[in-house]
């Protein structure tokens, strides 16, 4: 799969997730509890394949811009996953407090995504030939695979 429609594939899973999760109520703790596993395991891999396949081929493809922009969204990555995420994940399921955590977060990401999406894909679309971006995604489904079997072999 061309590596472009990948990530976008992945936005949309992350998006979907998101809603489901703001959609939910106090009450609903476990329901909570799993889409915010779920979440956070979907992001875990998604900015794995970024940071160690797509970004630094954008990066190589091109120059001092799209390294900016590489940088800019590796930190918006490290800002939820060390800040963000374990402050909600640190927060009852049961409060307001929850919803309000989880609204930051799904503001976060669409706004990473929404930046991801218009300009650094069609850029990416311009410097990378269809060829390249076809064989990044099959990278990028090499790593996914493998992160996932890792993933299991610790849950077991
Ligand atoms: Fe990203
Ligand atoms: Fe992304």
């Amino acid at each position: 799969m061309n590596a472009i429609e990948l990530l976008k594939k992945d936005h949309e899973t992350v998006k979907d997730l998101l809603s489901k999760l703001e959609d939910t109520t106090e009450r609903a703790v476990q329901t909570r509890k799993k889409l915010l596993l779920k979440i956070e395991q979907e992001l875990k891999i998604h900015t794995e394949l970024e940071e160690q396949i797509f970004y630094p081929a954008f990066r190589r493809a091109g120059s001092k811009d799209e390294s900016v922009l590489a940088v800019e969204a590796k930190e918006e990555h490290r800002a939820v996953e060390a800040l963000v995420l374990p402050d909600i994940k640190q927060t009852p399921p049961s409060t307001v407090e929850f919803a309000g955590r989880v609204k930051v977060l799904k503001e976060l990401l669409e706004h990473h995504i929404e930046e991801e999406e218009r300009d650094m894909f069609p850029q990416a679309r311009k410097l990378l030939s269809r060829q390249q971006l076809e064989q990044l995604g099959e990278s990028m489904e090499v790593l996914r695979k493998s992160l996932k079997s890792d993933a299991h072999a610790k849950a077991a």
